[in-house]
């Protein structure tokens, strides 16, 4: 399993290298920075992509544009979180956050460049017939914007210091984080034809594997070594487990952890990678 996540995240990382290139010299700076914050990474919403279309059995080959777009769009949203006016982070992955190396004004370009090319991966990939383009690029699009992403940070900056409560720390997580990995579950499943009772059972999973690990996140931020974690750990600011304090952040983990594999119980054995791969989620805190 471990082998298969290694061999996924080499395919990822090279098909977005190969995506990512430019051959006209004016915007060899933009390109550099989308680049430089599309690399890396653990890959693991387009690791879980290719083990929900599993549960399928989706080709390989139909699930890596797919997968290459999430992480694309993921990656822009880094670049975005990390911006002095947002998280006023400078490290990330193991090295200078974007706009540490390329200025704020390239990292905004860049970072927008990064979610179009994410689209466009999936509205021109010849492996989907139109019908799944459209669905496709649909689950897509709203996973960064008013109902996901956008959504989420603009929660997590503006209003969660003023007051915060469980439900809003709630909203923060989902939309922030999980919403990307219900795009991911919805991407597989659309791909794979499910049937209702299958698709219902992947959104489950997704949002609830999607808390557990931001939950994951938090408490790197509260007891992470930014060596260890390769980003910014910020200690100082608010999140769920300096809401519940550690010990009740540790029973929701573990409650989400086991509501989200009891959500596959539909799918047999051939959920067991995704399971493997719920358990690999969390282990950075265990
Ligand atoms: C970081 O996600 C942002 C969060 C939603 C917590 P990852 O931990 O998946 O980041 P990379 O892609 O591996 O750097
Ligand atoms: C996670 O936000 C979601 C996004 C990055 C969009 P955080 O601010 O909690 O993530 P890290 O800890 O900086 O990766
Ligand atoms: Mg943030
Ligand atoms: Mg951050």
């Amino acid at each position: 399993m471990k082998e298969r996540m290694q061999t996924i995240k080499k395919l990822i990382d090279e098909a977005i290298d190969k995506r990512l290139q430019n051959d006209n010299p004016l915007i060899e700076a933009l390109y550099k920075s989308a680049a430089y914050s599309a690399a890396g990474g653990k890959r693991i919403r387009a690791i879980y992509i290719m083990l929900a279309g599993d549960l399928f059995d989706v080709p390989q080959e139909k699930l890596i544009n797919p997968a290459c777009a999430i992480e694309l769009v993921h990656a822009a949203s880094l670049i975005m979180d990390d911006l002095p006016y947002m998280d006023d982070s400078q490290l990330r992955r193991g090295k200078p956050a974007n706009h540490v190396v390329f200025g704020q004004d390239v990292a905004l370009l860049a970072s927008i460049g990064l979610l179009s090319e994410g689209m466009q991966v999936v509205l021109d990939d010849a492996q989907l017939n139109s019908d799944e383009r459209l669905q496709i690029g649909s689950v897509l699009s709203s996973s960064f914007g008013f109902n996901g992403l956008a959504a989420g940070q603009f929660v997590d900056l503006k209003l969660k210091d003023k007051h915060v409560d469980f439900d809003i720390i709630k909203f923060i997580n989902q939309k922030k984080t999980a919403a990307l990995f219900l795009a991911s579950g919805q991407i597989a499943a659309i791909i794979g034809h499910a049937d209702e009772a299958q698709a219902k059972a992947i959104k489950d999973f997704s949002e609830d594997i999607g808390f557990a690990f931001q939950i994951v996140d938090d408490m790197l931020d509260v007891m992470g070594e930014e060596k260890v974690v390769g980003k910014t750990v910020a200690q100082d600011k608010m999140n769920f487990v300096k809401l519940v304090g550690m010990d009740q952040a540790k029973k929701y983990l573990d409650e989400y952890h086991q509501r989200a594999e009891k959500a596959l119980e539909i799918f047999g054995g051939k959920a067991d990678g995704l399971k493997e791969f719920s358990q690999y989620l969390i282990e950075r805190v265990r």
